[in-house]
């Protein structure tokens, strides 16, 4: 039977913000973009490694030149990722799908607000 767990009030969760936190031993990370909130397990469909603790950064892309070179590394505004830990698998934070693999997709938790508050729901 799925039970809510309390992450914190919704005005404490900034935007770039995250939490992560155990639900009786379901691990869920929690995070605010772009004014969103979205969870998702933390279990990297790779190898389980613990994926909503990674680093979070605009997308990186690389322009090419006109002459087929890439003289410099630029980020992609529009799209926030989170790079697992343990081998760089990177996911779109908002859609959890993978970048360069659209088969693969970090798992969705359920979220209620209610009074104010964020719960998780496993
Ligand atoms: S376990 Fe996440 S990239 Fe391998």
């Amino acid at each position: 039977m799925p039970k809510p767990y309390l992450v914190c009030r919704d005005d404490e969760l900034n935007d770039g913000d995250r939490r992560v936190m155990s639900c009786d031993g379901t691990e869920v990370g929690v995070f605010k973009v772009d004014g969103e909130l979205v969870a998702w397990h933390n279990e990297c469909p790779h190898r389980s490694g613990p994926v909503c603790q990674g680093r979070i950064y605009k997308r990186v892309i690389e322009p090419v030149a006109d002459d087929g070179t890439v003289r410099a590394l630029a980020y992609d505004e529009t799209v926030t990722n989170i790079v697992c830990s343990w081998h760089g698998y990177e996911f779109d934070l908002k859609t959890g799908v993978n970048q360069g693999y659209d088969r693969i997709r970090l798992r969705k938790a359920k979220l209620e607000l209610k009074d104010g508050n964020i719960y998780v729901v496993v």
